[in-house]
């Protein structure tokens, strides 16, 4: 009881600060998103996303060594797919010479010890920027997991050591695990986007990817009949626990920070790890307050970053992961 107790005591000065500090982020904390194109020498900016790039494979392979020589240790890889590629089944999706199928291999090749994590999703290739494949304005459910395990195993085929189903669609994480098993990818794991939400944070993401619902008659301009309603939390908690009943390794929760309500209770509840991913849209939001001038880059980012671990994430997907880890190194 006051005075005996004075709290102040502990935040004297940085030295006790640091000793008594619950939260710490490490390089280890991080999965680096990265965005890969066709061509050569490639390192587009993107433009709702400052300093923030798609690379071609040549400079992709100098991306992840730097990331390696930085201490980041896994990747995140997501491929924008020329037009002309582009159908509603997302045929492309399977080639064996695909482009994320090349980087897959260019990213093991440069760095073998790298983590690789594979995008399992439609909407790249898809010619109506869905995660599903459309039948009569309808996104098939069934069909649409079944070529995602077909997409799975052709990535773990390429070297992947997981897969990460971003759809949400029902189902698809047994669907994945039973291909896997039958094809013998035994050791290939799955991070389940578990409880993602139908959010507008996704936006600079999907002018990243060129991924973007189209906007034509019978096709449907959102994505909420797969993702979740932003008002669900008990969802949230039936979704993951769903995915973790049908094999998945590690669960996500998705957006951050408007989210991590949601990233606690899952955390109190499952006893797998527990990734968050800190979207397009909230790296967007910092970017720009800060070319402004109205908030402090660094500060801020430190702050959400903490959060996002202190609300029970094991592992942080970031935009901010390089620049996070040169901050604190
Ligand atoms: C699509 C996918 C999206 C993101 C990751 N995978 C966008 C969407 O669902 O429309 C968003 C990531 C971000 O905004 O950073 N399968």
């Amino acid at each position: 009881m006051y005075p005996l107790n004075r709290n102040r005591r502990l935040r004297t000065n940085e030295s006790i600060r640091s000793l008594v500090r619950e939260t710490i982020i490490s390089p280890n904390d991080f999965l680096v998103p990265l965005f890969v194109v066709e061509g050569k020498g490639v390192k587009e900016e993107i433009a709702s996303m400052p300093n923030y790039y798609r690379y071609s494979l040549d400079l992709l392979s100098k991306e992840v060594k730097e990331l390696w020589s930085l201490g980041l240790k896994s990747v995140l890889l997501f491929v924008k797919v020329p037009d002309n590629l582009k159908d509603n089944e997302g045929k492309e999706a399977l080639n064996p010479d695909g482009l994320m199928q090349r980087a897959i291999k260019t990213v093991k090749t440069a760095v073998p010890e790298m983590l690789v994590m594979t995008d399992v999703a439609l909407d790249p290739y898809s010619v109506y920027g869905h995660d599903g494949i459309i039948d009569d304005g309808i996104i098939v459910n069934d069909d649409t997991a079944d070529f995602l395990a077909e997409m799975s195993i052709s990535h773990a085929e390429a070297g992947a050591d997981f897969v990460a189903p971003s759809d949400m669609m029902d189902g698809r994480i047994l669907t994945i695990r039973e291909a896997l098993e039958d094809e013998g990818y035994t050791n290939t794991g799955i991070m389940s986007y578990s409880a993602k939400y139908a959010s507008a944070f996704y936006g600079p993401f999907r002018d990243a990817l060129d991924s973007a619902p189209v906007d034509a008659q019978n096709i449907p301009k959102d994505k909420k009949t797969y993702q979740m309603d932003p008002a669900n939390r008990d969802e949230a908690l039936r979704e993951t626990e769903m995915d973790i009943d049908e094999g998945a390794d590690i669960v996500m929760v998705k957006p951050g920070l408007c989210y991590l309500d949601i990233v606690r209770e899952i955390r109190n509840h499952v006893e797998v790890p527990v990734a968050v991913y800190q979207v397009s849209g909230e790296y967007a939001m910092l970017k720009a307050a800060a070319e402004k001038g109205w908030l402090d880059h660094d500060a801020v980012m430190m702050e959400q970053i903490t959060a996002i671990k202190r609300a029970g994430a094991h592992i942080i997907a970031s935009y901010f992961a390089k620049d996070v880890v040169k901050l604190i190194s």
